[in-house]
């Protein structure tokens, strides 16, 4: 599975990068308000940073398919490594459409449904992403829609895409990403540190070398 970072945070990417454990970044507008940024000097510097491999989402702002369009023509210009996110609306499957058929690589946002998905891939976009963490905040399963996408897109050699969990909360989002086939998932900065951490591989740590420093100090001693 590939980690992505779900951020507009500098900082944070290039800790993500130094550990060798960022793959691409996404963004959204609530991402990039965040850290106060017009949209294109952010992006520009997160293409920069991440280098010409890894590949960047950014969303358009605009609702409607000629918007869409022109925003994402806008935002590929920016960096050859830019994804467009495209909402699936109406408008927007159009415009994936549209954008797929330039050579525009695609990011279709606000998933929430096989159905979506479908739609989505349909009309050429690279990369799907399902937002899990918001449908479990209403009762529903995310997870079961990533399932439903990853069995859709094994059916379907045409349907050329990838899946981007998204909207993940925490540790068991990833874990349980990788079981249900998605390609990439998208974390906040914190998710992925969360990664790491287990009590008891600081117990251990800890006892390993006391257990060591002990016999040398004994052997100094001696
Ligand atoms: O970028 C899309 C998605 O990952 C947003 O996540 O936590 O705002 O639901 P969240």
């Amino acid at each position: 599975m590939k980690f992505f970072l779900d951020t507009a945070n500098v900082e944070q990417i290039k800790q993500g990068l130094a550990w060798g454990l960022c793959d691409g970044v996404t963004t959204n507008p609530t991402l990039v308000a965040r850290e106060g940024r017009e949209m294109e000097e952010a992006i520009r510097e997160i293409c920069e940073l991440v280098g010409p491999d890894r590949p960047v989402s950014a969303e358009v702002l605009a609702v409607d398919h000629d918007g869409m369009v022109e925003e994402a023509q806008e935002r590929a210009s920016w960096a050859e490594n830019v994804v467009v996110k495209i909402p699936v609306i109406p408008e927007g499957v159009r415009a994936m459409k549209t954008c797929s058929d330039m050579g525009i690589t695609i990011n279709a946002t606000l998933v929430f449904s096989c159905g979506q998905a479908l739609l989505a891939a349909k009309a050429g976009a690279r990369y799907l992403s399902p937002f899990v963490g918001r449908q479990d905040d209403i009762g529903w399963s995310g997870m079961e829609v990533v399932r439903q996408i990853a069995t859709m897109l094994r059916m379907y050699d045409a349907l050329d895409a990838e899946i981007i969990l998204a909207s993940a909360r925490h540790v068991g989002h990833v874990i349980e990403g990788t079981q249900c086939g998605a390609h990439i998932c998208t974390m906040p900065f914190k998710v992925l540190d969360q990664l790491f951490k287990h009590p008891l591989t600081d117990v251990g740590l800890e006892r390993f070398l006391s257990d060591y420093r002990a016999m040398q100090e004994e052997l100094g001693e001696a």
